[in-house]
């Protein structure tokens, strides 16, 4: 399957974006630009064969990158590092080092800090790849960059195939021990539009992460039964929710540490499209999308809260900073792996 290159875009830090795209025998298609490794959009024939564009974006790249966006910290469709969600007090100690992290949300940092690798431009290193319907794209974060210890250099890999699967293949290497809790950070809306709460979501997990008030994980591993948080079988979003808050919350998966295997389950009753996040990391966080609020997204739309939901496939939120869980440390001679794939169909 071949990929098509977009002439360059324009540039951002001296750099070249571009817009890729990826297309099968079924008919989904997906565009996804150098810039933060952005899935600008990701179309997919309903049950009737229209055409809906299920994840959030914005028409034109520049838009990205502009100051009214980037301070709604929404990081649409974009990769997330070097390290995703929260890291408490902004702060993590390696071999007894301690490396205060740049704090872009007091006290704590989220989502890899001021400028994380959702805003860089990634390089595309051989354009041989795309026509064996390979997106391979990296990028080098320097030593010291928000405050991390060591240069680390991550690519990612695409590739759509003709069984509707798109697969996000991560990996890194580093010169200095090192935190590394990497995700894509891809808005749904089975419904092509509007609000969320009445899609259908499974999630194959009994427990969740216990966090603080200001949502940072706090340690605890708590069972779903009885709560809110059970997703084991197929439920409305809006069946269990506070529907001030929505979920925000990280699911343990059921599956064995480091195997490849389904994370969630989504499905629209309206358009009949369904999708399924599997991956090969240990927890999902299921994002609902409350503090959304941007303007002039795809076709001038306002994409208010609860107008797209999160599967972040990642490791537990602050293992950094909580023994009792996996670790996310990469040290010189390992190879940090993350794959993810999102299924789609519809019936
Ligand atoms: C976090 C939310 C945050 C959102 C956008 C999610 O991954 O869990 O708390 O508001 O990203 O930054």
């Amino acid at each position: 399957m071949k990929i098509l290159q977009s002439k360059a875009l324009f540039q951002h830090n001296g750099s070249d974006v571009f817009l890729y795209t990826l297309k099968n025998k079924a008919g989904v298609e997906v565009c996804i630009s150098n810039l933060g490794a952005i899935i600008q959009s990701f179309k997919v024939p309903d049950r009737t064969g229209n055409v809906i564009d299920i994840v959030l974006g914005f028409d034109t790249m520049e838009q990205y990158l502009s100051s009214d966006y980037l301070n709604t910290s929404s990081y649409l469709g974009a990769v997330v590092g070097r390290y995703a969600n929260r890291v408490g007090n902004a702060c993590i100690e390696i071999d007894g080092q301690t490396f205060q992290l740049s704090s872009n949300m007091s006290p704590h940092q989220i989502h890899g800090g001021y400028e994380g690798f959702d805003s860089k431009v990634w390089h595309v290193e051989n354009t041989d790849d795309l026509s064996v319907g390979k997106l391979k794209m990296s990028y080098l974060s320097k030593d010291a960059e928000e405050g991390y210890p060591g240069n680390l250099t991550v690519s990612i890999c695409f590739s759509l195939n003709d069984e509707n699967e798109l697969i996000i293949d991560t990996e890194a290497i580093t010169d200095k021990s090192t935190a590394i809790n990497l995700t894509h950070h891809d808005y749904f809306n089975l419904h092509g539009s509007g609000r969320i709460e009445d899609h259908w979501v499974q999630i194959p997990s009994g427990f969740y992460l216990g966090q603080h008030p200001d949502n940072l994980a706090n340690g605890e591993i708590l069972s779903v039964l009885g709560t809110k948080y059970d997703f084991k079988s197929s439920k409305q979003i809006k069946e269990d929710w506070d529907p001030v808050s929505g979920y925000d919350q990280s699911f343990v998966l059921d599956k064995e540490y480091g195997v490849y295997g389904k994370a969630a389950t989504a499905y629209s009753d309206k358009s009949g499209i369904k999708l399924e996040v599997f991956t090969d990391e240990p927890t999902v966080h299921f994002y609902t999308g409350k503090h959304l609020g941007i303007a002039d997204a795809r076709n001038g739309a306002f994409y208010g809260p609860f107008s797209g939901f999160c599967f972040e496939t990642q490791h537990h939120c602050n293992a950094v900073n909580i023994p009792e869980f996996p670790s996310t440390i990469l040290r010189p001679e390992q190879v940090y792996r993350h794959k993810t794939g999102y299924c789609v169909s519809s019936q």
